[in-house]
């Protein structure tokens, strides 16, 4: 890793950076001759009529220009899969998960990916994929795409380097980094495991919540969010890149690598986010709100207030809620909710979701607070609490999360978790008599 690493800040910013000075054309977007015989190359990540709001498109000024490889042929696509998600039929049964082992043999990154679930396709464009990550080595001599979405990596577990074809980014467990449709990047573990999350989000990206009456500031600000300086690789070998196109793998030979873009400028680029930054906003009266209020981003589907995919966060915070059942209550969603946990203990279950681990809840399916955690919340002596050491997410998405066939007949599905509702008895009849 470099010593020192840079960052643009703010969220799809307007970025100019050039890794060369002199590399990044100023006044146009294409001149006749770029700089140091450069390639000029426009990628567009929404469609070229998209709202001025929402379009987002980056010129890169590159060494040789994306076209420049053999052609794609499939590959063993190992556990990933990528809709639609028709393994299995989907039970309407609450899931959870433990913690996917580190493997034993050499695996990188995408070798390393196994989908648990997801829901429409990507040939529609609409729906998510969403998978857990393993790994224990370096992606070598290759590198990676997904034509289907955007990927939201979740690290759990070791620190990654992300070399993308915009640049470099360093991401943390605590810290989140997306990377849009289409940008080819490499991933180096820092550490000898790797383990985390991914929401491949097939509809439009990922943006920030609109805050209503909370104000122009709160929740995550958009000058947290980093993005990459300019920094390319001018190395000829044998290289392999691996493209993620309708939920299959395939792969094309190089001979150089693809992360040669020495200067680029637009909104559409990898970005990461420090989930500590995350400004909560929370009640001081009563009650406990809708975990919405905990939206980091949100990727809208076409229907107003109807997300294709949020991603919510439960950070360390202060409950000071008086006269309430302070965790989650129960209930049943429209919306499907496939949770995580990145450290500590989630507040609505007292054990069985453990770091790494994941559960699921879909479409109308009741879920909530275990019978230990609703019997202390019931009883506790309510005077403020200041919840640390906790990191819990959720995507939560307008689409029926399918598990996979692995996910069904993995080992590490819990087939007890029912039991950690049923402590939960007819108070009632003792109470009315
Ligand atoms: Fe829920």
């Amino acid at each position: 890793m470099p010593d020192s690493l840079l960052y643009q800040s703010g969220f799809a910013n307007e970025f100019a950076t050039e890794a060369v000075p002199g590399a990044l054309p100023q006044g146009q977007n294409a001149p006749q001759k770029a700089a140091f015989g450069l390639y000029t190359e426009q990628l567009s990540g929404t469609p070229f009529t998209a709202p001025r709001t929402t379009n987002r498109r980056t010129w890169t000024y590159r060494i040789r220009p994306s076209v420049t490889h053999k052609p794609f042929e499939e590959i063993h696509s190992g556990l990933i899969r990528g809709g639609p998600f028709t393994e299995l039929p989907t039970p309407p049964t609450q899931f959870r998960w433990d913690p996917l082992p580190i493997p034993e043999h050499r695996t990188d990154f995408v070798q390393g990916i196994v989908t648990m679930g997801g829901g429409g396709d990507p040939a529609f464009q609409t729906g998510v994929a969403i998978h857990i990550y393993a790994a224990n080595t370096s992606m070598e001599h290759r590198y990676f795409y997904s034509a289907d979405g955007e990927l939201l990596i979740v690290p759990q577990l070791g620190s990654l380097l992300l070399y993308t074809e915009l640049g470099l980014l360093h991401v943390t467990p605590g810290e989140i980094a997306v990377i849009p449709r289409g940008i080819k990047f490499r991933v180096e573990l820092e550490a000898k495991e790797a383990r985390g999350y991914i929401c491949e989000n097939y509809g439009l990206p990922f943006r920030l919540p609109d805050l209503g009456p909370i104000g122009a500031n709160g929740l995550a600000n958009p000058r947290d969010f980093l993005a990459p300086v300019a920094d390319f690789e001018d190395v000829d070998g044998d290289f392999r890149i691996v493209s993620k196109f309708l939920g299959k793998l395939w792969e094309a030979e190089i001979d150089h690598s693809p992360l040669d873009v020495v200067a680029w400028h637009g909104n559409y680029c990898p970005y990461k986010y420090n989930l500590n930054l995350f400004n909560c906003i929370n009640t001081v009266s009563f009650d406990h709100p809708d975990p919405s209020i905990y939206t980091v981003l949100t990727a809208p589907s076409p229907i107003p207030g109807t997300a294709n995919c949020d991603f919510v966060i439960f950070p360390p915070r202060w409950m000071v809620a008086e006269h309430t059942f302070r965790p989650p209550w129960f209930h049943r969603n429209m919306m499907n909710e496939f949770m995580g946990l990145i450290l500590g203990q989630y507040d609505a279950k007292a054990e069985g979701f453990v770091p790494g681990g994941a559960s699921l809840h879909n479409c109308m399916s009741g879920h909530g607070p275990d019978a230990e955690t609703w019997q202390k919340a019931t009883s506790a002596d309510l005077k403020p609490v200041y919840l640390s050491g906790t990191l819990a997410f959720m995507f939560e998405t307008q689409m029926v999360i399918r598990p996979t066939r692995f996910a069904l007949e993995t080992r590490i599905l819990q087939h007890e978790y029912y039991e950690c509702w049923q402590g939960l008895k007819n108070n009632f009849r003792k109470s009315v008599k």
